[in-house]
């Protein structure tokens, strides 16, 4: 009697433990605290599965710890070891992960069904088979993206002639297959589930495979709901709590990510879903045409323009993430201060490679959150900014998305940089970006390029400012 009720208390410690989590990560400032405490809670959770009394019965506890510790210093080593760049590649995995987990398990309940060991009403049925389905899209999907994310998997080697129409056909075969399974019962063969389960398994490859390029931390998300509704399923497979709660959070932050994303990026998700857009994956050059010519500042110039400036804002973009600048610019911020300039920084939804990437990119800096202006603030203020710095960004403030209905991010909200007074780039060269089309922002009359190293030049501007 003592330890069901323990179990449950574990279960409700960590439940709330999530909740809370999730609730402190809303903002930078206590975003650490929130993942700390929800990893604990994890920690309080998986003690509480470790006393179940069913768990307890079939005393599997070397497999159990053995597994927990492989488990955990993977984790711990490889979360170590990311570089800031490539942990979109790293959540692909994790949740990749967390999907075959679910297809595991809805695998093992399905055997024993089929095997006569234990017997399953239709409704269990079903959710066991939705489990398996909805885990291995998850997890072959992930892994897709993960290889496409890194580089390792290129766009045209996946994409097959006609893909919409092979994966609408699959997609009939596999919810054929899924309703005949569950109403079937016994009489459907564990061989049929085996068939179910190798064409979800293609199907994720095949639904993750036209999407590309800008769409990619759409489908991530997307992904990451579907991990946590098959979380949630095995959760009720196994009448678990904690494991129902857990699925239910991140299914429905997964959802609610996709869709903030999809408005971010003006698309639809079937648009998203269709894919397209953006596959080609940069390369492209900002080549104006014979009468453009960008202009080229000075690492003086700049130093001079912004500390007369009223008010300066940093547009920062994936490039600052590559240079890993954000404590340069932060020490430049401090000396602007000081100086008695306002400084403010514009923060778009898309900006780098991640859903709140230049958040968390500040927040290491420990730039104050007050100063990081979103979308609509940001758009409002760059009317009375005098400089722009824009720090290693491109799509985020490219024009075309306005004025150029055949601009492939036509549509998508930007950040209006050119109402401020003066703009200032900093980039390496005139390469695009990651939707891989030019930018007239870079030819505009109040546009000046600064070249090199996001962190380089900055270093140097900082230098300039002390100097002065
Ligand atoms: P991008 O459009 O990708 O442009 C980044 C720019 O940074 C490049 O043009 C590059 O130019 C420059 N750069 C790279 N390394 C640099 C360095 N060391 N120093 C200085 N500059 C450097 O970035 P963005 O404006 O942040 O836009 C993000 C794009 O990614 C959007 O299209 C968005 O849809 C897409 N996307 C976003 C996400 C999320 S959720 N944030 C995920 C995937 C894709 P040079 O090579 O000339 O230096």
């Amino acid at each position: 009697m003592l330890l069901p009720s323990l179990v449950k208390f574990f279960y409700l410690v960590g439940a709330v433990a999530f909740v809370w989590g999730l609730r402190l990560l809303s903002s930078p400032d206590s975003a650490r605290r929130g993942n700390i405490l929800a990893g604990i809670g994890m920690g309080v959770a998986i003690l509480g599965a470790m006393i179940e009394p069913i768990v307890n019965a079939s005393n599997n506890y070397l497999w159990i710890i053995v597994g927990l510790l492989i488990g955990g210093v993977v984790g711990w080593l490889s979360a170590k070891k990311i570089q800031m760049t490539a942990m979109p590649q790293m959540v692909s995995v994790f949740n990749g992960l967390g999907g075959a987990c679910a297809t595991v398990l809805a695998a093992a309940e399905l055997t024993k069904f089929y095997e006569n060991v234990s017997p399953m009403t239709t409704g269990e049925l079903g959710i066991a088979v939705f489990t398996l389905l909805i885990g291995a899209v998850s997890f072959t999907g992930s892994m897709l993206a993960y290889g496409k994310l890194d580089g390792i998997v290129k766009d045209k080697n996946v994409i097959l002639p006609r893909h919409g129409i092979i994966n609408l056909i699959l997609l009939i075969i596999v919810v054929v297959l899924f309703v005949w399974l569950t109403i079937e019962g016994h009489t459907a063969s564990i061989w049929l589930a085996g068939l179910f389960l190798l064409l979800s398994l293609i199907y994720g490859v095949s639904f993750v495979a036209p999407i590309g390029g800008a769409d990619m931390p759409v489908v991530i998300s997307l992904l990451n709901s579907f991990t946590g509704i098959g979380a949630a399923a095995a959760g009720l497979i196994y009448g678990n709590q904690i494991m129902l709660v857990g699925g239910i959070l991140v299914g429905a932050a997964g959802t609610i990510l996709t869709v903030l994303m999809c408005e971010a990026m003006n698309r639809s998700l079937l648009n998203v879903i269709i894919g397209g857009f953006g596959s080609t994956g940069g390369g492209g050059a900002s080549t104006g045409t014979d009468d453009q010519v960008a202009k080229v500042a000075t690492v003086n110039d700049v130093a001079i323009q912004m500390f007369y400036a009223n008010s300066v804002m940093f547009v920062p973009g994936y490039g600052l993430a590559v240079a890993q600048a954000q404590k340069t610019v932060k020490e430049l911020d401090d000396l602007l201060e000081a100086n008695g300039v306002d400084v403010k920084y514009a923060i778009h939804p898309v900006a780098g490679r991640m859903p709140g990437h230049m958040n968390v990119l500040l927040a290491e800096a420990d730039v104050p959150y007050p100063k990081l202006l979103d979308l609509d603030d940001a758009n409002s203020a760059l009317k009375d900014t005098d400089t722009v710095i824009i720090v290693g960004a491109n799509d985020v403030v490219n024009p075309a998305a306005l004025d150029d209905p055949s601009s492939p991010i036509y549509g998508m909200p930007v950040l209006e940089v050119w109402n401020a007074k003066n703009i200032i780039v900093l980039k390496r060269s005139m390469s695009a970006g990651y939707a891989g089309i030019q930018n007239p922002l870079f030819f505009h009359d109040k546009t000046k390029m600064l070249f090199g190293d996001a962190k380089d030049s900055i270093q140097k501007l900082v230098q300039e400012v002390k100097n002065m």
